[in-house]
């Protein structure tokens, strides 16, 4: 199971136990799963993120849902915390594959009748899908926390480390009565992993700033942008990521001293060290509550 202390969590949440079973890799690492936990004729809620290793979670996903639909359920939900290969959501070059229409195509073909996932990379994504998705937003729920967080009479500004995250960003910006503002991000296709900030679009001198995207994988984004943040005249930096894909790129983000707090959730079972810097807030009543009102 790729995040078992979500599930736990969210099991507490309902007022329910987890199904059990067992899941074994053979020397070859290919798994064997065994639903010991008899579903037929009960709603069953499969919960996995496809976190790294990716490609490992989804297949796990994949032999759990099947061995889940042979005990004869009345209903499957698929709650996806984090939708791996999202970012492949277009044909950006004529030959590449159109992962994110794979992977939706593969749920789909699990016989899930309802999906659960929080904060795509982006809408466009829904489109893929023929059966309902409940897409969860932590806008909210990250607001909160800034709100805990934040000085009274602070000048607060929230900043999208991209153009393509501005609307869950202006989503925070509405709720405090902020403005909004984005980061200029370019990536070179023939180099992977190296995004680099431009420049940025919005009044930020003498503001904190909130920063708020879905993801991170190297950090590079965060640092590049809260960097130039900090040029622009920015005074505290708080970066607010809903998925931290890859541990390091916390580190690195904490490391860097534009960024003033690192905000996480708990989409992903973060198995990093302890940082300073960093809080993470879990989804589990987000997901709850969207797991009550979909059985
Ligand atoms: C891409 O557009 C995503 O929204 C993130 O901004 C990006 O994937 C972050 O990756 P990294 O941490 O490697 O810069």
């Amino acid at each position: 199971m790729a995040n078992l202390p979500l599930a736990k969590k969210v099991a507490k949440e309902l007022g329910v136990e987890l199904g059990k079973v067992e899941i074994i890799r053979f020397a070859d690492t290919e798994a064997r799963v065994w639903m010991e936990e008899k579903v037929a004729g009960q709603n069953v809620v499969l919960l996995q993120p496809f976190s790294p290793p990716v490609d490992q979670n989804l297949v796990e996903f994949l032999l759990l849902a099947d061995a889940l639909r042979r005990g004869k359920p009345k209903k499957m939900v698929a709650v996806v915390p984090y939708f791996g290969y999202a970012r492949q959501d277009k044909i950006f070059r004529p030959g590449e594959a159109l992962s994110a229409q794979v992977v939706a195509n593969l749920i789909e073909g699990a016989c899930f009748e309802k999906l659960i996932t929080i904060h795509l990379h982006s809408l466009g994504i829904l489109d893929f899908f023929k059966i309902p998705v409940v897409h969860l937003s932590t806008a909210s729920l990250l607001s909160q926390t800034l709100a805990r967080l934040k000085g009274k009479n602070e000048n607060w500004v929230a900043v999208a480390p991209d153009k393509v995250a501005l609307a869950e960003v202006k989503k925070v910006a509405e709720s405090f009565g902020f403005a909004a503002a984005y980061v200029e991000k370019t990536r070179d296709l023939s180099q992977k992993d190296k995004p680099k900030a431009l420049g940025l679009v919005g009044e930020i001198k003498g503001k904190n700033v909130f920063m708020f995207d879905d993801l991170s994988s190297t950090g590079g984004t965060i640092v590049g942008g809260a960097k130039l943040l900090k040029e622009a005249g920015a005074k505290k930096v708080m970066a607010a990521l809903t998925h931290m894909v890859v541990p390091e790129a916390a580190e690195r983000i904490v490391q860097e001293e534009s960024v003033d707090k690192l905000l996480i959730t708990d989409t992903i079972n973060y198995t990093g060290p302890k940082l300073k810097k960093m809080e993470i807030i879990s989804v589990a009543p987000l997901l709850a509550e969207a797991i009550r009102k979909s059985i």
